[in-house]
């Protein structure tokens, strides 16, 4: 458990992800806080974490969180992207103790309270799927419910890409959808008789932006969970207990970064964030 004091409440949250996935937690996170300044980095420039090992990952989550420190004096972090908590949320903690550090992991813990048919598919990336806090999470929940693990190479990129397509339905999206149908197929059968599984976890951000295909493909009965909301006020209990929320009456802010292309990932914020943002900056972060 962390114990930290925020001395500026008035300073921004950082938030990141390797792409436009940690807009869905960002989304639920400017809706627990709207009092509060938000600066999100995109780290395109060095996407997808998902298939580039722990090593690299860790590298990168490292050099942002210095630098939305350095730059931004951020009074806590979210990393809005599960391969990146799996990766290294250990090292972002024990490199910044003063600051209020906060991960995702995929939903199998609220999948377990929903799931009627004791069976639950997981869609997450290899390098979550393979890391040892994952393991510690299945190990956890052994017994409880049957889940069925698929590792989605190329889904995240594909999201990504279809998002930047500049009209609805190019090769990216096509891709997308056909990466969802064969994901699905792979796990299944879905629906809510017994031995189908009734709930799906989307264990990497980006997943949540391809919600309403995988919805299509698995039926109405399935539940689809994923991580923001219980994220967002998981953050807003830590800086309440450190004094650290900012003061009510202030208006919500937020600044994007990317390290790839800022306008995509102004197109993407624009579709999918409720409140607006400044435009996107290009901006580069290197390893440390
Ligand atoms: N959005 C990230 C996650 O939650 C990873 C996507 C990727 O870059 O592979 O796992």
């Amino acid at each position: 458990m962390q114990s930290v004091n925020v001395s500026s409440p008035r300073a921004p949250i950082g938030v990141f992800d390797s792409g436009i996935g940690g807009l869905s937690v960002l989304r639920a996170l400017q809706a627990e806080l709207p009092h509060e300044r938000f600066v999100y980095l995109a780290d395109t420039g060095h996407a997808p974490y998902g298939e580039r090992g722990d090593a690299f990952v860790a590298g990168r989550a490292l050099a942002i969180a210095g630098w939305l420190r350095a730059r931004h004096g951020i009074k806590a972090l979210v990393v809005a992207c599960n391969t990146a908590t799996a990766a290294a949320i250990a090292r972002l903690r024990q490199q910044h103790p003063g600051l209020i550090v906060v991960g995702v992991e995929p939903a199998l813990k609220p999948a377990v309270t929903v799931t009627r048919t004791g069976r639950i598919g997981v869609f997450a990336t290899r390098g979550t799927l393979a890391s040892g806090k994952f393991a510690r999470l299945l190990q956890s929940l052994q017994g409880q419910a049957h889940f069925a693990l698929q590792p989605c190479d190329g889904l995240a990129e594909a999201i990504e890409r279809a998002a930047a397509e500049p009209a609805p339905g190019g090769g990216w999206t096509i891709k997308m959808k056909a990466l969802c149908a064969r994901y699905i197929g792979a796990v299944g059968p879905f629906g809510t008789e017994t031995g189908q599984i009734d709930t799906l976890v989307l264990g990497c951000t980006h997943y949540v932006f391809a919600q309403d295909v995988l919805r299509n493909l698995v039926g109405p009965g399935v539940q689809l969970v994923e991580t923001g909301a219980p994220v967002a006020r998981h953050t807003r209990r830590l800086l309440q207990r450190a004094n650290g929320l900012a003061p009510g009456g202030g208006a919500s802010a937020l600044q994007l970064f990317s390290t790839g292309d800022p306008q995509a990932l102004q197109a993407a914020a624009a579709r999918w964030l409720r409140a607006p943002a400044g435009p996107a900056q290009a901006v580069d972060v290197p390893m440390p």
